[in-house]
């Protein structure tokens, strides 16, 4: 690229932070017209809420704004790799986005685009797409040198379908082929794949391994996401709670992710969990359990009420043998008996624990809603938290940047 486009292409910039959004929706429908087998690997969902359309303009204006310097994009080239690659989105689908981002530039920008503008973002998109394309090539063959591993879409049958609270249901999922699974890193996520009839297309969506590795299966746990009416009800997840059954088969993505417990992790640990948040980190504290960690584990969880608190028995009985884990529960309501067993009223809030030891060598992982998210983020760095032992998974497009 020559410095002449690299200017051409910083000159973009502000039209872009102006048009970026009104750009990718416009470019979203042309490819779904053009190319609508895509709409099978496309959140349908995210579409219709414009969260992926945010993404994606945020991903473009990070990359036009870092032309100079394109290494500042790498931690974000490998958190979008490990999304692409969970969902099994290869080099020549980057062919079918270009023509179409391209010609979206053109389409909707009219005469502003000069062929000159164009020129300059079509090396542009080549060359991010050649280094993305590039890391998650590097991603696939990873995941194929893992014991057991494999790339793509692969069956797996349901074995065990399980409540774990009101809203949230467990799916023990076993390779259909007879095969072993890949051990995936307590944190990661599987995509798995869905037919819905009411779409006439495939969908996809990630959900974290709650399990830990070693086991025969992956289980995820699922809540039903409710929406005002039955027309927003969560499509994936209200089709598995209701039509997918034990003996049912499903298509899933090996483990991807990089919201992980470091295997070699030698420090304090403390997960905080809002809602279905819990499921990485249920794996990340079941793992340091099955491996006799010894540094102090803090588990803290926020959740509407009793009804809805999965895993409960199970976080008892950890804390009940284990001397060095400790639990804070929140819930919005309280009644007296859960007061009476140490529950505290209210959102999750690390300022009301009594006797909280924020450690400056612990690690912090969080996941839960978006603002849950930043609220604890926000929280631990006012108390004293290096940043960098801070860890964090949305349950959506990624769009928070707080680091
Ligand atoms: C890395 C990662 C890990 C995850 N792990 C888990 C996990 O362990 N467990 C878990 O339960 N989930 C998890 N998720 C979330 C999961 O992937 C799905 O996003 C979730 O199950 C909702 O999918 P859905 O198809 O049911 O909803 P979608 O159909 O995708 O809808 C999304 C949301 O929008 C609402 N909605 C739909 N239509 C409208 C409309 N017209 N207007 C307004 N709102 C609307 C729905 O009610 C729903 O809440 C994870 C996500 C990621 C990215
Ligand atoms: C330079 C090109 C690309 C950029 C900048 C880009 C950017 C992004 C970003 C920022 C996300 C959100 C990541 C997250 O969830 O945290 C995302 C997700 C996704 N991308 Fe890409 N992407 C590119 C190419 C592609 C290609 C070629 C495909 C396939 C045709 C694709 C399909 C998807 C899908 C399916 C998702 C998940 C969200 C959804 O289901 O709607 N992307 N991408």
């Amino acid at each position: 690229m020559t410095n002449e486009q690299k200017a051409l292409i910083t000159a973009t910039v502000p039209v872009l932070k102006e048009n970026g959004v009104l750009l990718t929706k416009h470019f979203y429908n042309r490819m779904f017209t053009h190319n609508p087998e895509l709409k099978n690997m496309f959140n349908m969902g995210n579409q219709q809420s414009g969260r992926q359309q945010t993404a994606l303009a945020m991903a473009v204006l990070a990359y036009a704004e870092n032309i100079a310097n394109p290494s500042v994009l790498i931690p974000v080239v490998d958190r979008i790799g490990q999304k692409h690659v969970s969902l099994d989105i290869r080099p020549e689908h980057y062919i079918i986005v270009g023509k179409h981002l391209i010609a979206s530039i053109q389409e909707v920008l009219g005469d502003a685009a000069t062929p000159e503008i164009v020129a300059a973002w079509t090396v542009a998109y080549n060359q991010l797409a050649g280094l993305m394309a590039g890391h998650e090539t590097n991603l696939y063959e990873q995941q194929t040198h893992k014991t057991n591993g494999w790339t793509g879409w692969r069956p797996f049958k349901v074995g065990k379908k399980t409540p774990e609270s009101a809203e949230i249901t467990s799916f023990y999922l076993y390779p259909a082929d007879g095969g072993k699974v890949a051990p995936h890193q307590p944190g990661q996520f599987i995509s798995i794949r869905l037919f819905l009839p009411q779409l006439n297309l495939k969908q996809a969506r990630q959900y974290s391994v709650s399990s830990t590795p070693g086991h025969e299966y992956y289980r995820i746990s699922v809540k039903r996401e409710k929406g005002a009416n039955l027309d927003t009800n969560g499509m994936i997840s209200n089709q598995l709670h209701d039509f997918i059954n034990e003996n049912d088969v499903v298509d899933l993505t090996a483990p991807a992710g990089n919201f992980t417990l470091a295997p070699d992790i030698d420090a304090p640990v403390t997960l905080i969990s809002g809602g279905v948040g819990i499921t990485p980190l249920l794996s990340m504290l079941n793992s340091l359990v099955e491996n006799d960690y010894t540094h102090p584990i803090t588990w803290l969880h926020g959740c509407r009420d009793q009804s809805v608190h999965a895993f409960r028995n199970q976080l008892n009985d950890i804390v009940k043998t284990k001397d060095n884990v400790k639990q804070h529960v929140f819930y919005n309501q309280v009644t007296d008996e859960n007061r009476e067993a140490g529950v505290l009223e209210g959102y999750l809030d690390i300022s009301k624990v009594p006797s909280l030891n924020l450690q400056p060598n612990a690690h912090y992982f969080i996941c839960g809603p978006s603002a849950f998210i930043q609220k604890q983020y926000h929280d631990l760095v006012g108390a004293g938290v290096n940043k960098q032992h801070i860890y964090f998974e949305e349950f959506g497009p990624q769009l928070l940047s707080l680091n």
